[in-house]
């Protein structure tokens, strides 16, 4: 068996809120709370779910950008935080950012910026760095005639490809991409991702490829995890995920997805109701539970886990846990009739909405 590039073992990260003044307790933002991952080398694993789920900070904490408050991330089978150094992490784990514009210094020149890592590594002579500043310029499909230019004068494409060069410098074992292409025009997300994935074939890097929708990671992932309140609900092999999503909210992320067919578009979709509650106050028992169509009474006690529901697929849904393996199909199957009363027979949005749970 080979051994994880990065594992993630019960990390959290619990933001203080509030002054906590007169002996008052202040309250906490769960961003994350209690995610375990394996990433192994060359993959990319997807990490999708609403704005505000916990994402950052977790491709944050595996970088070493933030600590967690409990859990431990390991790379290479060493804990990062007996890594002396910030600078060994560096080397070999790297982000790059949602905004292109935010994340480079106005003031360096496109040269200075990638050569930045180099010069706070040590590594080579003037010179080596210089060329290898080229290298990596035309490596990301600039020019060396890039160099000498500004952020300012790049357009938002060229400035993410700036990002790229900046975080190959060092020849990472594996890249945190942030949503590095949100923010980019349609036409130009495509490209970048193009280069991402020739980089990865080269190089034989990983990814921890974050998005907003599932539909942003279904080309460059290998496996997803699904978020949700700061947990991980469903981690899968992608052709899983899109063939037969286990977890409640997996499929209701997925029949966001249009369908191609015009007349299966209103069939399909699974309206979720209500807001994302706070992670600072989550519903207890299931985090989902609250907008989950299928809920049953015991999802308001019981904390599901994330639990084996086939080869590749890890579920955290006590639909799931009460059965246990052996007839998992029929779980699924009951939740599949469960939804077909609730949504497949309605082609009215309102009426179902009417007919979820509380
Ligand atoms: N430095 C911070 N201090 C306090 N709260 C934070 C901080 N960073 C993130 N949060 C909160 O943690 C939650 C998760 O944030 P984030 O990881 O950025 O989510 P995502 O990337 O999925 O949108 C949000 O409620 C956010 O407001
Ligand atoms: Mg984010």
């Amino acid at each position: 068996m080979q051994q994880p590039l990065v594992t993630l073992r019960g990390i959290k990260k619990h933001f203080p809120v509030g002054s906590g003044l007169f002996g008052k307790k202040s309250s906490f933002v769960k961003a994350v709370d209690g995610v375990s991952l394996d990433i192994y080398p060359g993959e990319t694993v997807g990490l999708v779910g609403e704005s505000g789920c916990g994402k950052s900070t977790t491709g944050r904490m595996v970088v070493g950008l933030t600590e967690p408050t409990e859990g431990e991330i390991y790379f290479e089978g060493r804990k990062l935080s007996d890594y002396k150094k910030k600078k060994e992490i560096g080397k070999n784990l790297q982000m790059i950012f949602q905004d292109p514009y935010s994340s480079l210094n106005p003031r360096m020149t496109a040269s200075d910026i990638i050569e930045e890592p180099l010069v706070l590594h040590k590594m080579g002579t003037k010179s080596e760095r210089r060329k290898r500043v080229d290298e990596l310029l035309e490596r990301v499909g600039l020019s060396s005639d890039h160099g000498n230019r500004y952020p300012i004068e790049f357009s938002g494409g060229q400035r993410q490809r700036l990002g790229i060069a900046r975080a190959l410098a060092l020849q990472p074992k594996l890249i945190v991409c942030d949503e590095p292409v949100s923010a980019l025009d349609v036409s130009i997300q495509a490209q970048i991702l193009n280069l991402l994935k020739e980089i990865q074939k080269d190089m034989g890097l990983s990814y921890l490829f974050i998005a907003h929708g599932i539909q942003a990671v279904k080309h460059i992932s290998d496996k997803i995890a699904v978020m949700y309140l700061g947990k991980i609900i469903e981690f899968s092999e992608k052709e899983e995920m899109f063939i037969t999503p286990k977890h409640p909210y997996t499929k209701a992320l997925l029949s966001a997805v249009p369908h191609p067919d015009p007349k299966q578009r209103d069939r399909e979709r699974i309206i979720l109701k209500g807001d994302l509650p706070s992670p600072s106050n989550p519903p207890e028992g299931c985090s989902f539970h609250t907008r989950c169509p299928v809920a049953i009474e015991q999802c308001k006690k019981v904390i599901p886990t994330l639990l084996q529901t086939s080869e590749h697929s890890f579920t955290a849904c006590i639909q799931y846990e009460n059965v246990g393996n052996q007839v998992e199909i029929i779980a699924e199957q009951e939740i599949n009739e469960n939804y077909d009363k609730l949504y497949t027979e309605s082609n009215d949005k309102r009426k179902m909405e009417s007919v979820l749970p509380n």
